[in-house]
């Protein structure tokens, strides 16, 4: 009996003598490549789900990934009979957050002022001649997520969007976090995490319906580490206490005037114009990265009297709360458990997860499922749905134990498969929810006001966009604010890096403002610890008087 593989949700019988590649081919599943399976550009990833087993030994182009990943080309199946399941880097099938709500520029309310400009055929940046033309003149706003990232490509003539895409960030072969990537990019010459997003960055600007050679421009936002890993960057210091960038350092040190950094297109190794002016955005300090800056832009916070915040829930949850007076930024590491990492049944928001959960009539759970498909796990925001729902009907207490001394909460039986929550999938969730409030009590106390005071609450990200706002009050994941001072705002970096693109005055701005911010270190702040301890309790936030 051959074998059955399945790549990205499609079935084949490997009858053996093909690669992985082949057989994706063979089900129509389209794998990024540039070297045509010569184990080369290292594109070709798949992550193996199931039977790693039955897979040929690693081969030698492919001995720099880890974990489950392999190279399509370079794996073939062995044995004769069991099941093999594998993914390609899941673009297109993620649920990535595209687009910003409810800001204050949206719209455009900005004057268009982009640094490339026409003059006859010749086409400036700065003023300064990089090409000649009588095309348009485009330029693309990038976030550079650990997990995600997007692509927004404008007409710099017009500020309209002609495209955007997203796909999930190929470098999850170096790990899931930025730590691991710190540390495999330090282990591992060769740059081999930026080479690899560059092949797939180049793949995504080639399918955009344009030229790329009319792309002239290009902003760059994310956390300080993808930031200065695409520009070539050592990031071994970001991973260091006090984990700082290069470019911090260097700045302090009085060798550069900001930590923005900028490259050619060519030395970025993408497919636009080799002159185009590829531009990261500066970072705040430590892990507060370009992305948090590109926030701070969305928001409007130079020209912000009233008391704002801004919170970007993720492996590393982004905190900023402030008007144009006085900023305060933070980052806590609150883990992966809220992205459905650590936990037994956990997955990211892809189709077959189930992202919303309501306890009806006897305890019945009611599951609303991503996508047309049965449910396979659960995401980040089921996992505060299922926490709300188990803690509103008293089947577990604010310390996170179940009733009756069960250890496990089924919330489907499935043939084949149970989804269900473990008592110490709570435990993990409550550190991750632990971390999240100290920031915000660290944040709010260093500031000296207390939540009451905000007057707009913005909850960023992916994640904030689709978590349930009842939900995430009454566990105490968000301060218990009317519900009209919460904006679930969805991708504001995108939004940010956009805005620096088609307005020169704003990008300045945007370095005049991260000079502005100060840093507020958790793991200096005397009542951290104390605040963790409080806020792994599911219970609303209480308000804790403040260090004024
Ligand atoms: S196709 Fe290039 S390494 Fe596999």
């Amino acid at each position: 009996m051959p074998a059955n593989l399945t790549i990205n949700g499609r079935s084949i019988e490997a009858t053996g003598g093909q690669s992985l590649f082949d057989y994706a081919e063979a089900v129509g599943v389209d794998v990024p490549t540039s070297c045509r399976k010569q184990g080369k550009c290292k594109e070709c990833m798949v992550e193996v789900v199931e039977g790693m087993s039955l897979l040929s030994e690693i081969a030698e182009p492919e001995t720099h990934l880890k974990g489950n990943f392999r190279l399509s080309c370079q794996t073939f199946v062995n044995a004769a009979e069991g099941n093999v399941r594998c993914y390609t880097m899941r673009r297109g099938h993620m649920r990535i957050e595209r687009h910003a709500f409810g800001l204050p520029l949206s719209n455009r309310a900005f004057e268009l002022d982009p640094a490339a400009t026409r003059d006859g055929d010749r086409i400036l940046i700065d003023g300064l001649e990089v090409g000649r033309s009588t095309g348009p003149i485009l330029g693309i706003a990038m976030d550079l997520g650990t997990t995600t990232v997007v692509l927004r490509l404008v007409d710099l003539e017009t500020g309209e969007l002609i495209a955007d895409t997203s796909f999930e960030n190929p470098q999850r072969f170096g790990g899931s976090e930025v730590m691991s990537r710190i540390a495999y990019d330090t282990e591992h010459p060769g740059r081999l995490l930026m080479r690899t997003l560059a092949g797939y960055l180049t793949h995504a600007i080639e399918k955009f319906p344009v030229d790329p050679k009319t792309i002239y421009e290009m902003v760059v936002v994310g956390n300080s580490t993808m930031r200065d890993l695409f520009f070539r960057q050592s990031v071994y210091s970001i991973g260091q206490n006090p984990y700082q960038s290069i470019t911090e350092i260097e700045m302090a040190e009085g060798k550069r005037a900001t930590t923005s950094l900028v490259q050619t297109g060519l030395r970025s190794l993408l497919p636009i114009h080799p002159k185009a002016r590829v531009y990261g955005a500066p970072i705040i300090s430590g892990h507060v990265g370009a992305d948090a800056a590109a926030c701070m832009l969305a928001v409007d916070l130079a020209h912000e009297e009233r008391l704002v915040a801004v919170m970007d829930i993720g492996t590393n949850t982004e905190l900023i709360v402030g008007n144009k007076h006085r900023i305060l930024a933070a980052s806590c590491p609150a883990g992966p458990a809220f992205e459905g990492g650590a936990i037994a049944c956990g997955m990211p928001a892809l189709d077959g997860a189930i992202e919303s959960v309501e306890i009806v009539d006897e305890g019945t759970f009611r599951l609303g499922v991503i996508g047309d498909t049965p449910p396979e796990g659960i995401c980040g925001s089921g996992l505060i749905d299922v926490l709300s729902e188990l803690l509103r009907t008293g089947r577990m207490n604010d310390m996170g134990r179940f009733e009756d001394d069960v250890r496990r909460v089924t919330l489907l039986r499935a043939e084949g498969k149970d989804i269900f929550l473990l008592e110490s999938d709570v435990n993990e969730l409550a550190q991750a929810k632990g971390a999240n409030v100290a920031g915000l009590h660290a944040v709010f106390s260093s500031y000296g006001i207390d939540f009451d005071d905000i007057e707009v609450f913005y909850l960023a990200g992916g994640f904030g966009r689709h978590l349930n706002v009842e939900s995430s009050k009454r566990i105490g994941l968000v301060p218990s604010l009317a519900s009209s001072k919460i904006v679930q705002a969805g991708n504001t970096a995108i939004e940010g890096a956009t805005i620096a693109l088609l307005s020169k005055s704003k990008r300045q701005e945007l370095e005049d403002l991260v000079r502005r911010v100060e840093h507020c270190r958790l793991e200096t702040h005397p009542s951290f610890f104390e605040f963790f301890v409080e806020g792994c309790q599911f219970k609303p936030v209480e308000p804790i008087p403040c260090a004024r």
